[in-house]
């Protein structure tokens, strides 16, 4: 499975993109890095910091998007830490990117390589947006996008029914659910039901190995927010479902291909999901162009054993 990243590496998406590295049926072909949790070049760093940490340093890392298409930067630092990784103040990677931009990464790819590579995306959908506009066959170049975005049903993370990713460049993530291609989107319907929990961090520390020592201290403060707006003592693992969803290692218990639009008209509903989920209560009413399967729910804590045994055997 070829998948190129795109993250804005923050905790989860560090935790991700491990977890990527640590499967055999992956071939990391690159990752690109946006804004989102934190500034584009503090992503590409926390992304090398993670590939120096595994041995991985031939992964190209490329640097995109600084901002939001049309709108101005808005970072979350206040949930993955000021320098993206939970204030662990990490070491500079003593790497750098591969200098070309994340978007024209993604076109070189998939013209590269064509029907073949998956396209993982964990960030705001920036990237992915201009690739589209640089490249207008990208969809048919491109095997597939899976995406961690968005929700169906669950309320939102950043405003009454939007989810970051998508809050944070909503004009980028309307082209890429109205561009042909196949989606398949992990929204807050399954990713808040993928709740990592102490028992989880008891084995990452008990493997005791560089990686899972790293992320352990990485995932203090986040798990610490989560558990703030949880009410218990745990945190979300968003960003590696997209990726277990890519290689096939989480089980999907329903899903339904439905059409997505996304509202980027300013107001409470700006970034939210317009998930037209007709099709499911009107048997007779048809959804022409539906092509973004739409999780609805997932094998969350199977997922969960499996992503932790995974990340505690990559020894380097
Ligand atoms: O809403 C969750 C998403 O927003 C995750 O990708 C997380 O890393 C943040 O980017
Ligand atoms: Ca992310």
């Amino acid at each position: 499975m070829k998948l190129l990243l795109d993250c804005d590496t923050g905790v989860d998406d560090a935790v991700a993109i491990a977890y990527a590295l640590a499967s055999p049926e992956a071939e990391v072909l690159g990752i690109g890095s946006v804004h989102g949790n934190v500034e584009a070049d503090t992503a590409a760093e926390n992304t090398l910091k993670v590939l120096g940490l595994v041995g991985r340093t031939d992964v190209p890392v490329a640097v995109g998007a600084e901002r939001p298409l049309l709108r101005p930067l808005d970072l979350a630092k206040l949930v993955h830490g000021e320098d993206g990784l939970g204030n662990t103040n990490l070491p500079p990677s003593g790497l750098s990117p591969s200098g070309e931009h994340a978007a024209d990464q993604i076109v070189r790819l998939a013209r590269e390589l064509p029907g073949e590579v998956t396209l993982v995306c964990t960030a705001p959908l920036t990237n992915v947006a201009i690739a589209l506009m640089k490249e207008p066959r990208l969809p048919s170049l491109v095997r597939e996008v899976v995406l961690m975005g968005g929700t169906a049903v669950e309320p939102g993370n950043v405003g009454p029914v939007a989810e970051a990713n998508v809050y944070h460049d909503p004009e980028a993530a309307s082209l890429v659910f109205a561009a042909p291609w196949r989606i398949r989107m992990a929204g807050l319907d399954v990713t808040m039901r993928t709740l990592l929990r102490e028992h989880h961090l008891e084995r990452l520390s008990a493997a005791d190995t560089p990686l899972t020592d790293c992320l352990v201290s990485v995932l203090a403060h986040y798990f610490e927010f989560y558990t703030g707006s949880l009410g218990h003592r745990a945190c979300a693992m968003h960003d590696s479902v997209a990726v277990g969803l890519a290689l096939g290692t989480v089980e999907v218990l329903e899903s339904h291909l439905l059409p997505v639009y996304v509202c980027t008209s300013d107001g409470p509903a700006l970034g939210q999901t317009v998930v037209d989920r007709r099709p499911l209560a009107n048997r007779s009413f048809s959804a022409p162009g539906a092509h973004t399967e739409v999780m609805f729910r997932i094998g969350g804590e199977e997922f969960l054993n499996h992503l932790v045994r995974r990340l505690c055997e990559l020894v380097v």
